[in-house]
C-alpha cells in the first residue's frame, strides 16, 4: 500500500491525515448544511472508465470560512449498489477557484457494465449515482436519449421526469443547458443576466435545483456539448450578438466556459485553458457506434446577412466556417479513421437546409448550417467522400422535432442522400407547444428533404443495433405543469447501409 492509498483509506474511515505541504486543504470540513445539494453526475464513458462529478455548495450565510479553502473530497465506485465490491476509490481536492467542483477521470473499469459511485467530505456523504461504461467489443445494441434547450422559466422538466424511467446507456445533451436571459412564464428567473463567474454560478445552481434534472444526471452518464445560451444568444466565436466589444465579450465567454465546466461531468480535457475550452471529442461504443461531439459556437464565423431568418443577401455564399478549420480537419480525420458501424455526430444547429418561406420566396435561418453553406457542403461532402459508415446527425437548438435528409446540393432533386439528421425538440424552451402549426405545414410543403415536423416538448430515444438505428420522438403533454406523461409521437428507422430515415407505422 503506497502512501497515497493509505491516506485515501484512512480518510474514508474517518481518520485524520496530515495536511499536504504544498497545497493546503481542509481534510475534515464541518458543514452547516448538506454540501451535496447539487447532486452527483457522470459523463464521457469509455470502455474502461468514466468521469464522476460533484460539487460542494457552501451555505452562503454560515459557511464563510471554507468558501475560500480547498476541501478534500473522497470518492468510491463499486460494481454493486450497496458498495460491497468497491473497485476504485480516491481523493480529489475541490478548489474554490473552480467553485469546489470535483471531476474524477476514473480508469480501470470493465467495459459495458453498470457501476455505482458516491462522494464523501467531512461527515457529509453524497447521494449514490449510477453510471455505465461503454463497450469495447461487439454488443447487440446501445440505447441513448438526446435532449437540448432547457429554459428554466419556460417550463417544468417533465421530459426528464419520463426519461429517468427509460432503459438507457447514456444521455446526449446538445446545448442550451442554461439560458442567460431571465423572465417569468411557467417559472420565474428574476436575477440579472449573468456576465461573470458569480452570475453564471448562480444561474447553474438555479437550473440544477430542479429535481428531475438532478435525477437524470444521477442515473445515466451524460455526453455533453454546448450551444449559444451557455454564454449568450447567437454568439459566434468572439462576436456577441449585441456587438459588445470583443475583449469584454471574451471575458464574459471565459467566465461562462469556466462555470459550464464547473457544473457538468465533463472530462478534464474539456477544462478551460485561457479563453478557450476544447469541447469537440470522440466517444467510442465499440465496433457498433461512436459519437463525434461537435462545437459549433467557439470557432464559427459571424452569421451572414446580419443573422435572423431571411432571404439570402449579397455575400451569403462567401466562405464561412461553423467548426473552425482545426475542428474541420479533426472531423475529417475522425471520419476517415472510423471503423464504427454507426457514426453519430452530436451537433448543435440544424444541418438540413430548410426554406422557411411559402411559395417562391426564400428564407433561411442564418444562425444554422443553412447560413454557413460552404462549410455545410464541406462537411456533407466529407461524409460522402470518406465513405464513413452510416452517418447520422443528431441536433438540438430549434425547439421542435424534425427528420431531414442530408444532401450536398438541395437544388438538385437527383443529388444522393448522404445521411440522416434527427432534430430533437426542447426539454422546455418554447413552453407547451402544439402538435402541428401553420409554420410546420409550410416547412413540410416547401422542403421535400424534410420528412417530419412536430412542435411538442420532449426528447428522442434511440436504439442502435447491427441492422438499424431507431429514433422514437418521446413527447410530453405539457411542461406548464409539474407532472406530465410522455408518449411516442413518431418513430423513424435508418437501416444499415441505407441513408435516409423512414417512418415506422405505429
Ligand atoms: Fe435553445
Amino acid at each position: 500500500m503506497n502512501r497515497r492509498t493509505l491516506i485515501q483509506s484512512a480518510a474514508w474511515l474517518g481518520v485524520g491525515y496530515p495536511m499536504r505541504r504544498l497545497s493546503a486543504f481542509v481534510p475534515q470540513p464541518q458543514f452547516s448544511s448538506d454540501p451535496f445539494v447539487a447532486g452527483v453526475a457522470s459523463g464521457d464513458p469509455t470502455s474502461g472508465g468514466v468521469v464522476l462529478w460533484t460539487r460542494l455548495i457552501p451555505d452562503p450565510n454560515r459557511d464563510r470560512g471554507w468558501q475560500r479553502e480547498a476541501i478534500s473530497v473522497d470518492w468510491q465506485i463499486a460494481s454493486d449498489e450497496r458498495f460491497g465490491r468497491i473497485v476504485r476509490s480516491g481523493q480529489e481536492i475541490a478548489e474554490p477557484k473552480f467553485g469546489h467542483s470535483v471531476h474524477v477521470d476514473v480508469t480501470g473499469l470493465q467495459p459495458n457494465r453498470w457501476y455505482w459511485y458516491r462522494f464523501k467530505s467531512g461527515s457529509a456523504v453524497s447521494p449514490v449515482g449510477r453510471t455505465k461504461t461503454a463497450p469495447s467489443g461487439p454488443v447487440d445494441r446501445i440505447r441513448f436519449a438526446f435532449a437540448s434547450c432547457q429554459n428554466y422559466q419556460a417550463g417544468y422538466y417533465t421530459a426528464y421526469q419520463n426519461m429517468v424511467r427509460e432503459d438507457l446507456d447514456a444521455v446526449v445533451f446538445l446545448g442550451d443547458y442554461i439560458y442567460e436571459t431571465g423572465g417569468t412564464a411557467v417559472r420565474s428567473v428574476t436575477t440579472e443576466d449573468p456576465t461573470d463567474v458569480e452570475g453564471y454560478r448562480e444561474r447553474y445552481a438555479l437550473y440544477r435545483s430542479d429535481p428531475n434534472l438532478r435525477e437524470a444526471h444521477r442515473l445515466f452518464p451524460w455526453i455533453i456539448t454546448w450551444d449559444d445560451h451557455e454564454v449568450s444568444n447567437n454568439y459566434a466565436n468572439d462576436i456577441a450578438a449585441n456587438d459588445q466589444p470583443k475583449e469584454l465579450f471574451l471575458e464574459r465567454r471565459a467566465a461562462a466556459y469556466q462555470v459550464n465546466y464547473e457544473w457538468l461531468p465533463l472530462p478534464k480535457s474539456c477544462a478551460p485553458t485561457g479563453l478557450n475550452s476544447r469541447m469537440y471529442r470522440r466517444l467510442s461504443y465499440g465496433p457498433l457506434a461512436r459519437f463525434l461531439v461537435l462545437d459549433g459556437r467557439q470557432y464559427r464565423s459571424d452569421q451572414p446577412c446580419g443573422d435572423g431568418a431571411k432571404a439570402p443577401c449579397a455575400g451569403f455564399q462567401e466562405d464561412r466556417t461553423m467548426l473552425g478549420l482545426e475542428q474541420e480537419r479533426w472531423l475529417d480525420l475522425e471520419l476517415r479513421a472510423s471503423r464504427a458501424q454507426w457514426n453519430l455526430l452530436a451537433n448543435q444547429v440544424q444541418m438540413t437546409v430548410v426554406d422557411r418561406a411559402p411559395g417562391p420566396d426564400e428564407s433561411y435561418g442564418m444562425d444554422s448550417w443553412s447560413g454557413y453553406d460552404a462549410a455545410r457542403r464541406r462537411l456533407v461532402s466529407a461524409l460522402r467522400d470518406t465513405k464513413v459508415s452510416n452517418p447520422v446527425v443528431i441536433t438540438g437548438d430549434i425547439h421542435s422535432s424534425w427528420i431531414g435528409d442530408l444532401k450536398v446540393d438541395y437544388r438538385d432533386d437527383r443529388a444522393p442522400v448522404i445521411g440522416s439528421e434527427i432534430v430533437g425538440t426542447s426539454i422546455s424552451s418554447g413552453g407547451d407547444g402544439a402538435d402541428s402549426s401553420p409554420a410546420g405545414e409550410t416547412y413540410l410543403r416547401e422542403n421535400p428533404q424534410i420528412k417530419f415536423y412536430n412542435n411538442l416538448r420532449g426528447y428522442v430515444r434511440c436504439e442502435v443495433n447491427r441492422r438499424s438505428l431507431t429514433a422514437d420522438y418521446r413527447v410530453v403533454q405539457k411542461v406548464s405543469v409539474p407532472e406530465s406523461p410522455a408518449s411516442t409521437r413518431a418513430s423513424f428507422i435508418v437501416e444499415d447501409g441505407k441513408p435516409g430515415a423512414e417512418r415506422l407505422s405505429t
